[in-house]
């Protein structure tokens, strides 16, 4: 039986209506990218406020691993509910808070002593792990990547590569930030080829430090395990180990962003884990929570009590519901090798992110074959992207038709969500609790999007359909 039910034109009268009111009160800055008006979700699947039902591979951009309404996450908030909403960690404390901090530890790659402080958001958790690596380490500079994304508050954003529309018009940046290229073979900025390259990308950060700034001035480099808005990069196998060695020899702190990849994402519990590398600090947020708003900063414990009482912190940071929700996220994940399922989700989450991943690679090495749009796939886990090009072999990027998949797809009952410093990258944020069924008929439903896409591009180029 088919999930996706569309009754009206999408978006339909109540979403325009929506629409209309939206433009009114709301900024236009704050985008989005359907013009659908949610009424209610479950699982992977979501419904507007017209009635008709979709199929979501977007998750909340990231934050719903867990999928919509996990009923795990239900059962925590509901029993935290009829206890209390608030009091701040700084007034009086809360056992939830705590308790999260101690599995967050136990769960995060290195087997030293460490501790989490809990925030509210992905940009906030950033910002925290830079004043800690500068507060530990007395040193001012931090190391990013091109194609970064960490965020839009003034730190993060100075931290983020993207131009438009996330920096212009913001300047001036915060100073001591230096950037340096990814491991984004597909667009290699040395024009080398993986593996002769050895990896060039990562040793260069060597030179960086005698030609842009002292290593012995920089207090950390930060760096996205896999490139998330920057268009679903994952880097060969050596390039985070590499990194990971050229901080440890300079007293440079390793900090991976694990906001995206975490949390199943990329087919084990944190990137990191597939990598092999043990992060100083690793920051998370998004499907932690569960859908609550949540962020959190976990590192050596001798590096996060570096900053004095009283130096870091916030009103709302780790609220009682989201440390409840992000809990029961961390049960269904049940982290603890050969532990029990929880009873409320007995679907074993990183194995599904590695089976969605697998379909949909074997999907889109098919389009490959077939329609020349399509000039990367790509990913890590259920991390999967394909990345379109105008020509074969031209890398030059295809924003427009891009921007058309996106459009067809949720015209047809499908969300999805682009991503790519060029824009004209397609990626998978599934839920991981998507049903099989749910997927194909998602994955269908993207294939005829691309098929129709590719037929008007090649009738605009004025031929028939190219084959590769
Ligand atoms: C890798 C990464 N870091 C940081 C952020 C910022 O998170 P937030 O939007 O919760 O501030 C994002 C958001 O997309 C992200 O993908």
């Amino acid at each position: 039986m088919s999930t996706i039910k569309l009754i009206t034109g999408i978006p339909g009268r109540r979403s325009r209506e929506w629409m209309r009111r939206r433009e009114n009160a709301v900024p236009r800055a704050a985008y989005h990218v359907t013009p659908i008006f949610i009424a209610r979700a479950e699982g992977a699947v979501i419904e507007d406020v017209d009635g008709n039902r979709f199929i979501d591979f977007a998750g909340g951009l990231g934050c719903l691993n867990v999928g919509h309404r996990a009923p795990g996450v239900l059962a925590a908030l509901r029993a935290q509910l009829d206890r209390y909403l608030h009091s701040c960690f700084h007034v009086t404390p809360y056992e939830g808070y705590v308790r999260l901090a101690e599995r967050l530890n136990a769960l995060t790659p290195g087997d030293f002593p460490k501790k989490t402080l809990l925030v509210n958001s992905g940009a906030e958790a950033v910002e925290n792990a830079v004043k800690i690596a500068r507060a530990y380490t007395r040193r001012p500079a931090v190391i990013c990547f091109e194609d970064a994304f960490h965020g839009r508050t003034l730190l993060t954003l100075s931290l983020t590569s993207k131009t438009h529309p996330y920096k212009s018009g913001f300047e001036p940046f915060v100073s001591d930030v230096y950037r340096i290229p990814y491991a984004y073979c597909f667009r290699c900025a040395y024009s080398l080829e993986y593996p002769a390259c050895r990896v060039f990308c990562a040793h260069h950060l060597e030179d960086t430090f005698k030609r842009v700034v002292a290593a012995e001035s920089v207090a950390a480099v930060i760096v996205e395990p896999v490139l998330g808005e920057g268009g679903f990069v994952a880097p060969p196998p050596e390039f985070l180990p590499v990194l990971r060695d050229i901080c440890g020899r300079h007293g440079i702190l390793f900090i991976a962003d694990e906001v995206q990849t975490g949390f199943g994402r990329t087919g084990s519990l944190f990137a990191c884990d597939r990598y092999a590398v043990e992060p100083d600090l690793l920051v998370t947020a998004k499907s932690l929570g569960g859908g609550l708003a949540l962020g959190a900063i976990t590192g050596r414990a001798e590096v996060m009590d570096a900053p004095a009482v009283g130096a870091l912190g916030g009103t709302f940071g780790g609220n009682p519901l989201a440390c409840e929700a992000a809990l029961a996220v961390l049960e269904m994940f049940n982290a603890a090798p050969g532990g029990n399922k929880s009873a409320h989700d007995p679907v074993d989450l990183v194995a599904r992110a590695n089976w969605v991943g697998e379909r949909f690679r074997v999907r889109a090495r098919d389009w490959q074959a077939r329609w020349p749009l399509i000039g990367d796939v790509r990913g890590l886990g259920a991390m999967q992207a394909i990345e379109l090009v105008r020509a074969p072999g031209s890398r030059q990027p295809a924003e427009a038709e891009t921007e058309a998949v996106v459009r067809q797809c949720y015209e047809h009952g499908l969300i999805v969500l682009s991503a790519g410093t060029y824009a004209n990258v397609i990626r998978l944020l599934v839920p991981l609790v998507i049903t099989g069924e749910q997927f194909e008929e998602g994955l269908a439903a993207l294939e005829r999007a691309l098929e129709s896409v590719c037929e008007s591009k090649s009738r605009a180029d004025g031929g028939t359909l190219p084959a590769h």
